[in-house]
């Protein structure tokens, strides 16, 4: 019978003993084996998959791991590569701050552990931008560490097999289920059962404890699970108590002489830090205001197509427009400065542009003068 665990109460082992050999099985016979992270135990590899794959999914990442690696075999040569290079192979993943923390974690490798990755999950954990699931991944993966990991896809499956209540982001919630995630780690494996499990984890989550239509059928666990056994696969996970995000509002400069634009590069904390972006202001009047400091008086700012971007914690409504600089005059602008750069349409994959603006910058493709 399926025991149904409220999170004040998971401080103990539940009734699966069998939870990590069965996860084990399962993943040898259907997990997944020729991803392109797995089959070495090289922990640059493991980490950089690892990064990248944080909040990110399997298909999107590939390409750009193959790249980073073309790019940077190793970790030195990583950490020696100036940040923007680093920005712009990134550029178009999201969430850019894993971006600066690799390259700071990279020189911290470098720097403090003579270019060798430390083994121990707490070693891990103190490099920048690796949290504890992150660290425990990479600990079993590459140095065979009996760690747990609690990612978002595990939470789920947890929650569904073991029927625990409650919002997963919120703290009392989270803390019972890293107890309950440490508790099913399996007690005598090897190295290679240890990674498996891990992976089995992951590949449960992402391959049949899908959030929309689990594949109830094909998993290991069905007969037990408790949301599988009561019907509540939709109920759990709880959802995230409803918040509604805040609405900003952004006006954005697409600055164009022939088939040039005028980029700018962005703080380097915040949305989008250091990624190279179209000039922005408050409100119109300010855009024009920039538009004639760039142009001159003959700029005429005209309305595109707006456009939004979701991010966690606030939706961003962005309001292009158009302003087109005769070729004559472009003799004007600020040239040579180290913030704004005038770059051609078809030469913006050589800059980290945010996705929506490079999605913006498509859509003028075609249309030059
Ligand atoms: N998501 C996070 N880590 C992963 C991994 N190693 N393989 C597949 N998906 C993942």
């Amino acid at each position: 019978m399926p025991s149904r665990i409220t999170p004040a109460a998971v401080t103990i082992a539940p009734a699966l003993p069998d939870f990590s050999a069965r996860l084990i099985a399962w993943q040898r016979q259907h997990g997944r084996h020729d991803l392109p992270w797995q089959n070495t135990r090289d922990p640059y590899r493991i980490w950089l998959s690892e990064i990248m794959l944080q909040q990110t999914q399997v298909s999107t990442v590939i390409p750009y791991y193959a790249r980073f690696l073309a790019r940077f075999p190793d970790v030195a040569a990583l950490a020696a590569a100036p940040v923007d290079d680093v920005m712009a192979l990134w550029a178009g993943l999201g969430y850019y701050s894993r971006a600066r923390n690799l390259h700071r974690c990279a020189q911290a490798v470098v720097e403090l552990h003579g270019g060798a990755f430390p083994a121990s999950v707490e070693a891990l954990a103190d490099l920048p931008g690796i949290g504890r699931s992150t660290a425990a991944a990479i600990a079993s993966f590459a140095f065979g560490a009996r760690a747990t990991i609690l990612d978002g896809n595990v939470k789920r499956v947890l929650a569904r097999v073991f029927g625990v209540d409650g919002f997963p982001g919120e703290k009392r919630v989270e803390n019972a289920m890293w107890t309950l995630a440490e508790s099913l780690l399996p007690v005598n494996g090897s190295d290679d059962d240890v990674s498996a499990y891990t992976q089995g984890l992951m590949d449960l989550g992402a391959t049949l404890c899908v959030r929309g239509k689990p594949d109830c059928a094909r998993c290991p666990f069905a007969a037990d699970c408790v949301a599988n056994v009561t019907g509540r696969q939709r109920a759990l996970p709880a959802a995230r108590p409803k918040k509604a995000i805040p609405t900003r509002r952004t006006w954005m400069l697409v600055l164009r002489n022939g088939d040039e634009v005028m980029l700018e590069k962005r703080p380097p904390s915040g949305i989008w830090g250091g990624l190279w972006s179209l000039p922005e202001a408050a409100d119109e009047t300010a855009l024009a205001e920039r538009a004639r400091d760039f142009g001159g008086d003959g700029a005429v700012v005209s309305p595109l197509a707006p456009l939004t971007h979701t991010f966690t914690h606030f939706r961003l409504d962005i309001e292009p427009r158009l302003a087109e600089l005769d070729r004559a005059s472009s003799a004007h602008v600020a040239l040579g400065d180290a913030e704004t750069a005038w770059v051609a349409l078809r030469n913006i994959d050589a800059y980290g542009v945010p996705a929506p603006v490079r999605k913006l910058l498509d859509g003028l493709q075609g249309t030059l003068i």
